[in-house]
């Protein structure tokens, strides 16, 4: 059982290894997480998205959940209508943006009236800057990110949640 454990990580990091590159993880509203009243328009407009980022959903899971909508439905709030992905796990969810477009997000339950929604513009990744031979700065940097990113996937997996 704890090999499998460590393999299903091992694997993750490798994925995330391929597609993170110098990618951010983005708490979504900051320390408060995903709440209620939070104006995210606010703090969207405060941050900066990119090629590649990753968001990561910090909630209740038995009140909130995560869906992603188009731009009609996060308008409308009318997620009865229908969603694009389910980002909903385990209530520390990550979501990689992975084309430069905006992205949107809203929480179903009645709580998207109050404003528990938000609108991410992703812009293409910035130009790489060349590296130094030796880099200890970035090298040091990316592995805890990707290992974070990797144990938020298998924290967040439903057949280990608690
Ligand atoms: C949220 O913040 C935005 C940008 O600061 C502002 O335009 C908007 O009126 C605010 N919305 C509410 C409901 O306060
Ligand atoms: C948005 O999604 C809803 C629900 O799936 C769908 O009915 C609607 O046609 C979509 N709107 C656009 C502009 O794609
Ligand atoms: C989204 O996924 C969660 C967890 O798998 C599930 O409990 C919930 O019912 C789903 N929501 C919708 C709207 O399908």
């Amino acid at each position: 059982m704890i090999s499998r454990l460590a393999a299903t990580l091992v694997a993750l990091v490798v994925v995330a290894e391929s597609a993170v590159g110098r990618a951010a993880l983005v708490k979504v509203g900051g320390p408060p997480g995903w709440v209620p009243n939070t104006n995210y328009t606010d703090w969207a407009s405060h941050q900066q998205f990119h090629v590649g980022d990753w968001l990561n959903f910090v909630f209740d899971k038995y009140q909130y959940d995560v869906l992603e909508v188009n731009k009609t439905v996060y308008e409308t709030c009318n997620s009865e209508a229908g969603f694009i992905t389910n980002v909903t796990r385990g209530g520390r969810d990550v979501f990689q943006l992975t084309q430069p477009r905006t992205y949107y997000f809203l929480c179903s339950r009645g709580f998207c009236w109050g404003g528990m929604k938000v609108a991410i513009s992703v812009q293409e990744p910035p130009p790489p800057v060349p590296a130094p031979a030796k880099s200890t700065a970035t090298s040091s940097a990316r592995p805890s990110l990707l290992l974070t990113v990797a144990a938020l996937s298998f924290f967040s997996n439903p057949f280990f949640s608690m």
